[in-house]
């Protein structure tokens, strides 16, 4: 693994430099994060403060409890109609590591994976890492930003061993439909070597009541070569604890298992407790988050495209607004830096999320309706003095 190819992620950097200004007194308002404003369900604190009253503290199977796993396989089962098994089921300390166990183990010297750009810059940085040709595939705001399997066609070659695929998406909102997953499933019976990484974490948040969460499990013949990553962190507004849990192709198991053994032991045993108090309790919090989350990306979608000179797809789920700024001439890192410090908001930029993404920033609807009042009255204000 080149090590010294790995980036930082441009979110986390905007949180730190917002979190010092905020400490030195100053009104920032942070949309830059991508985490939920709400606390963790109290049932789901509860479970953890249990777990360490009853001492359950020590190691657990690398792989995560056996309950847990057994409870993650009927919930995806009953969700998409899948029939996963208990042993394909991984548990993870946060999501993120499934992302690099299946860039690492698809990857390496002579191989390429495909991901979307833009997109959670970890899945380029991790490629990259693998020694693969990290290989973007463009999304346009043609197709609302969802991948296309007319898009994919031309970058598939002998070498693709993964697919990346990002569903709500990360940072444009955008949501694939069965439609797109068909034709991708058609398209890579001519390529079997291609396994293919789908990253769910915000399934939970479709903004339309009438829209299902179209998971690649919901495809019968990618099922036997589908990574699903998906986890607690944002449905359950549980991002600081670090727990994920993924769905792998039952031959790929045992390398995770060496994976996990090398580098964490396991995920946090009282963290899996409360994981399991969440599958099992209330998803009213959750439905309360995505109501919250759709009403706030459509008031940032609609001011934006009020904006003169920028445009913006409305939002379809996760919890982001990705605005154009390329008819105003302006680059999103310059929009990201002067918005830090002229006006006390902070955002980030496109760039952070690949080539495509210049003239764009990311928002992320993850604060007060308050909050978002008002970094939009300073944002049309600063527009209003930068014509
Ligand atoms: C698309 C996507 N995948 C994965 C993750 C990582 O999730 P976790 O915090 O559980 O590692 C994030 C976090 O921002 C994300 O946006």
């Amino acid at each position: 693994m080149l090590v010294n190819l790995l980036e930082n992620e441009s979110a986390l950097e905007v949180l730190e430099r917002a979190v010092v200004l905020r400490n030195q007194g100053r009104p920032i308002i942070n949309l830059g994060v991508g985490q939920p404003d709400t606390h963790t369900p109290p049932h789901i604190c509860a479970a953890a403060i249990r777990a360490i009253e009853e001492g359950k503290h020590g190691y657990t199977p690398p792989l995560g409890l056996p309950e847990l796993r057994e409870l993650v396989a009927n919930y995806a089962n009953e969700r998409f109609g899948a029939d996963v098994k208990t042993q394909q089921v991984i548990v993870t300390p946060g999501a993120k590591p499934a992302i690099a166990w299946g860039i690492l183990i698809c990857g390496g010297d002579g191989t390429e994976i495909i991901y979307p750009d833009p997109g959670f810059p970890i899945y380029a940085s991790m490629a990259r890492a693998s020694g693969a040709r990290a290989v973007p595939l463009s999304l346009s705001a043609k197709n609302e930003f969802s991948m296309t399997a007319e898009e994919l066609l031309p970058l598939l070659t002998k070498s693709t061993r993964l697919l990346i695929v990002n569903s709500p998406h990360n940072p444009t909102g955008s949501i694939m439909k069965a439609s797109h997953w068909q034709g991708i499933a058609e398209l890579l019976k001519n390529y079997p070597k291609v396994t293919v990484l789908s990253d769910e974490i915000y399934s939970d948040f479709i903004f339309d009541d009438k829209i299902r969460h179209s998971s690649i499990l919901s495809v019968p013949s990618l099922q036997n070569r589908a990574i699903l990553v998906q986890g607690w962190s944002k449905s359950f507004a549980m991002t600081g604890w670090r727990l994920g849990w993924s769905l792998w192709p039952q031959h790929l198991v045992s390398q995770v298992f060496s994976l996990a053994v090398n580098v964490y032991s396991c995920p946090s045993s009282i963290v899996q407790y409360a994981g399991i108090a969440a599958l099992t309790g209330s998803r009213e919090p959750i439905d309360v988050m995505r109501k919250n989350f759709a009403r706030r990306a459509k008031l940032i979608s609609d001011a934006f495209n009020a904006i003169e000179g920028v445009s913006c797809i409305e939002p379809r789920g996760a919890f982001y607004v990705y605005p154009d700024l390329s008819g105003r001439g302006l680059l999103g890192e310059e929009v990201q830096n002067r918005w830090l410090s002229e006006i006390d908001v902070a955002v980030v930029a496109g760039i952070g999320f690949g080539a495509t993404g210049k003239h764009s920033i990311r928002l992320s609807c993850a604060a007060s309706d308050k909050e978002i009042s008002e970094a939009l009255r300073r944002i049309n204000e600063w527009f209003q003095k930068n014509p």
